[in-house]
């Protein structure tokens, strides 16, 4: 009996599994790739992403355990069907940063929609990269963006690690409801333009549950986004969690609608930041919302910047982009400056409805001196206790 019970369990898994996995299955291996760390797969890679996005019925293209040397690769949609791209293991770029910095993104998704990528590591080896850049060698490539959607939607990453990008870990552009979920970013504090995630011109972007340790900006909202809510990021070392550089050019789109909450900064240089050239610019940005965010060793924790304008690209002129209604809402922790809020808004165009409700940052130096706020043509309203004290 023993025997018979164990063969329908067997028949019992077997069934549970036709009905979860995709009917179709690519594994990069069985397409030549192998997980040698040395072995070029880019081409097996395409073939599995070929056989599957033109499958019938939803399929999966998966990549083993194994260390796997990809080259710049585009997957390219829109395909038949649903895909799940699983990776259980690490893809590398080549030692040579030139192969995939010539390029603007190592790898990319193109048109695609109705994609779920699950784990994976990512491991881009920038630090040459960046040396060269930080050298002033005008010979160095533009550098790739590890993992970019461009033009895609319905998207899930889910549980990808990422190191060491060329420049930023993930780039959306124009795209539409994607979702980022345990994700883990991680690149040296100092290393340069390495953003955690990238938004721009896309809507319906929610960022949970991730961790980002990098050397630019956790996040950076750019122009043309809206609808974007991100919960449960720990951020830091890093730039914060930027909406911009907005304002750069002169018919460019607003933000709007962005959230932050549930949040922890630690030893950034910002927390939620909104930045703008200070130039002129039909832009804007309108309803965000900060709240319950926990801010640690942070230089500025709270901060709007329109007089952005590094190299003096910009003397004697003002942002044209137009900042209003954000909110600021249960925020607390420590300040390495004393200025724990600043509002540098644009003489043009003064920040209007800026609410503050339940703010605490305290100074984080030995002489006990408090923080302080800082604003430059900023109005604005607050509510239960603020400290520092507001400006209005
Ligand atoms: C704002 O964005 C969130 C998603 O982050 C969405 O659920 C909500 O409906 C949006 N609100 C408006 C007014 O569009």
């Amino acid at each position: 009996m023993p025997k018979l019970a164990t063969f329908s369990w067997a028949i019992l898994l077997v069934l549970i599994a036709a009905v979860l996995s995709p009917a179709a299955a690519y594994n990069v291996v069985n397409f030549g790739a192998r997980g040698d760390g040395r072995t070029d797969s880019t081409a097996a890679f395409l073939r599995a992403w070929k056989a599957a996005c033109s499958s019938a019925t939803p399929a999966a293209v998966s990549v083993p355990r194994g260390t796997y040397l990809v080259r710049s690769i585009w997957f390219t949609g829109p395909c038949r069907s649903r895909i799940l791209f699983e990776i259980s293991g690490t893809i590398v770029a080549p030692n040579n940063y030139n192969d995939i910095g010539k390029s603007e993104f190592w790898i990319l998704f193109y048109k695609v929609s109705r994609l779920t990528v699950v784990g994976g590591t990512l491991d881009a080896k920038g630090s040459k990269f960046w040396s060269c850049r930080r050298g002033g060698n005008n010979h160095c490539p533009v550098g790739a963006r590890s993992i970019a959607f461009q033009t895609c939607s319905n998207v899930v990453v889910s549980g990808l690690t990422s190191l060491n990008s060329q420049t930023i870990h993930i780039g959306i552009n124009e795209c539409s409801n994607i979702k980022i979920q345990n994700v883990k970013i991680i690149a040296p504090s100092g290393s340069p333009n390495t953003d955690g995630i990238h938004i721009a011109s896309s809507r319906g972007i929610t960022i949970t549950s991730s961790t980002i340790r990098t050397g630019d900006d956790c996040v950076s909202v750019g122009p043309g986004s809206m609808n974007v809510y991100m919960e449960k990021i720990g951020c830091g070392p890093g730039h914060g969690i930027s909406v911009g550089s907005l304002g750069n050019s002169f018919n460019e789109e607003g933000v709007q609608n962005v959230t932050v909450i549930n949040s922890v900064f630690t030893k950034t240089d910002n927390g939620v930041r909104v930045k703008s050239w200070a130039r002129p610019s039909g832009g804007y940005a309108k309803n965000l919302n900060f709240k319950n965010l926990i801010m640690r060793n942070v230089a500025n924790p709270i901060i709007i910047d329109q007089k952005y304008c590094p190299d003096y690209r910009c003397p004697h002129q003002s942002s044209g982009v137009r900042v209003s209604q954000v909110t600021y809402k249960n925020i607390k922790g420590t300040s390495s400056t004393q200025a724990a809020m600043t509002f540098r808004c644009s003489s043009s165009n003064p920040c209007s409805g800026i609410k503050l409700q339940d703010i605490k940052l305290t100074y984080v130096n030995t002489l006990r001196r408090p923080t302080v706020s800082y604003c430059e043509n900023a109005r604005g309203s607050s509510s239960g206790s603020v400290f520092p004290r507001s400006c209005w």
